[in-house]
């Protein structure tokens, strides 16, 4: 078989380039190790920002996600029992994020995708690279008597943090920037009203935890945890009477209901440079993973996909490379800015094993400064609404649409 771009991993990097590979007329083909299924119900992110749901919308995929997808233009940060709101909408100019789970994402990508004849292979095993450096890259497939060969111009590594395509890179090319945090983030879906209109990261001298949502009746939270910490010693009861304390205000508690799904998450920084090798293009979490503090994992897997698309169409369109040899300088940019925001947000709202009282005091300034200087607030909320698309990615799109308008 043969394509123009092979993509391993059909998360939201992997689907989303080939939808936007497919409207510049380029093919693809995307091999996924999972089931559709399991793809389609895995619970993750959440939060979608101002680049994301407006590449949705102009793309043609945003049509449920504006019809079921909660627009927000503020979060609260509460410490010390008192909330304090940072408005996105005021701070940055009239933007906002939108609420909807990462997994209507990929369904919507996926019809996109199968409607318009687009090939994305579920359950296929035993996926290897070849020939990288060469001109004629190969993705070999299923194994056991029934293996398959897929020649492509170029390969897009989309198979996520513990995916095959970052390591089928050769010892040695690769610089990893790393770290790890001493914590981790115990997760519920819960059949109840959220109990807040908007997302609360709530500081607490018993760890942090978050108010987030997917509907008017299901509510996702969070609350920091061991990073080993074993679910099965977490029964519901634990879990709201803790959510409780550490998100309590004044004459407020939350509304509890049944808890629908619960795990356990890692939390880590990483990144992989170069986000390229020879014909193999890294997106998303394969190269990079950040903390969930500041919601900017999916997010950022779109905004490299968006680079990766314009410069494989501008390579199609005029056999130019230019913009593919930047790919991993220009998305480096963006991610090493993810990177500080997360971390930042990490360090400022969580409890660390070595809390002592000059830490915690110095948390507590910093959250003080962040909701009572404007400045302060400002770089909070233009980060967490997205920074924006890079120029020479908004140049590309605007001459393509000129080429062919939809
Ligand atoms: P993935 O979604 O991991 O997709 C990779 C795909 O590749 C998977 O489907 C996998 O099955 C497949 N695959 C792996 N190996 C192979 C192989 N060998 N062959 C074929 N296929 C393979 N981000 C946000 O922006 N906002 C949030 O609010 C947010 N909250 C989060 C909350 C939690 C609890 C977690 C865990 C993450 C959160 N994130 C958030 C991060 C976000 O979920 C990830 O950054 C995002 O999934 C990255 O997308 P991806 O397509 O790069 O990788
Ligand atoms: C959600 C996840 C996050 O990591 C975050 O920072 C905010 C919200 C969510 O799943 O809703």
């Amino acid at each position: 078989m043969r394509t123009q771009i092979g993509i391993v991993g059909a998360g939201p990097a992997g689907l989303m380039l080939s939808h936007l590979l497919h409207l510049q007329g380029i093919e693809s083909v995307v091999l996924e190790k999972h089931s559709r299924r399991y793809v389609e119900e895995r619970v993750r992110a959440g939060v979608l920002d101002q680049g994301t749901v407006d590449l949705m919308l102009t793309t043609g995929v945003g049509r449920r996600m504006k019809e079921l997808g909660l627009v927000h233009y503020g979060i609260e940060l509460r410490f010390l029992n008192s909330g304090h709101r940072i408005d996105f909408k005021d701070l940055t100019g009239g933007l906002g994020i939108t609420i909807y789970a990462q997994q209507e994402v990929v369904k919507d990508l996926t019809n996109a995708r199968l409607a318009a004849g687009g090939q994305v292979f579920f359950e296929v095993g035993d996926v290897s690279l070849h020939d990288l450096d060469s001109q004629r890259p190969k993705i070999r497939y299923g194994g056991d008597g029934d293996a398959s060969e897929l020649q492509c111009d170029f390969i897009a590594g989309c198979d996520g943090s513990h995916g095959i395509c970052r390591s089928s890179i050769p010892n040695g090319v690769l610089t990893i920037f790393e770290r790890d945090y001493p914590f981790g983030w115990l997760g519920i879906l819960a059949e109840a009203p959220p109990s807040s209109d908007e997302l609360i990261y709530a500081y607490h001298e018993r760890g942090f935890a978050l108010l987030s949502m997917r509907s008017p009746t299901l509510s996702r939270l969070y609350l920091q945890c061991r990073r080993d910490e074993d679910i099965n010693e977490w029964s519901d009861d634990k879990i709201w009477t803790e959510l409780q304390r550490r998100l309590a205000a004044k004459k407020r508690t939350l509304v509890e209901g049944p808890i629908i799904q619960k795990g356990v998450t890692g939390m880590r920084s990483f990144v992989a440079e170069p986000m390229q090798y020879g014909r193999l293009f890294l997106a998303g979490d394969s190269a990079h993973i950040v903390p969930p503090t500041g919601a900017k994992g999916l997010n950022l897997a779109v905004a490299d996909v968006r680079v990766l698309s314009a410069a494989l169409g501008d390579f199609y369109a005029s056999g130019d490379s230019d913009l593919l040899n930047k790919y991993s300088e220009v998305c480096l940019r963006r991610v090493w800015k993810a990177q500080r925001f997360s971390w930042w947000m990490t360090s400022m709202l969580h409890r660390f094993d070595d809390n002592g009282t000059y830490d915690r005091r110095r948390q507590l300034a910093e959250l003080d400064y962040v909701t009572s200087s404007r400045a302060a607030a400002t770089t909070l909320a233009e980060n967490y609404v997205g920074l924006p698309i890079d120029p020479i990615c908004v140049e590309h799109e605007r001459k393509y649409q000129e080429r062919s308008p939809r």
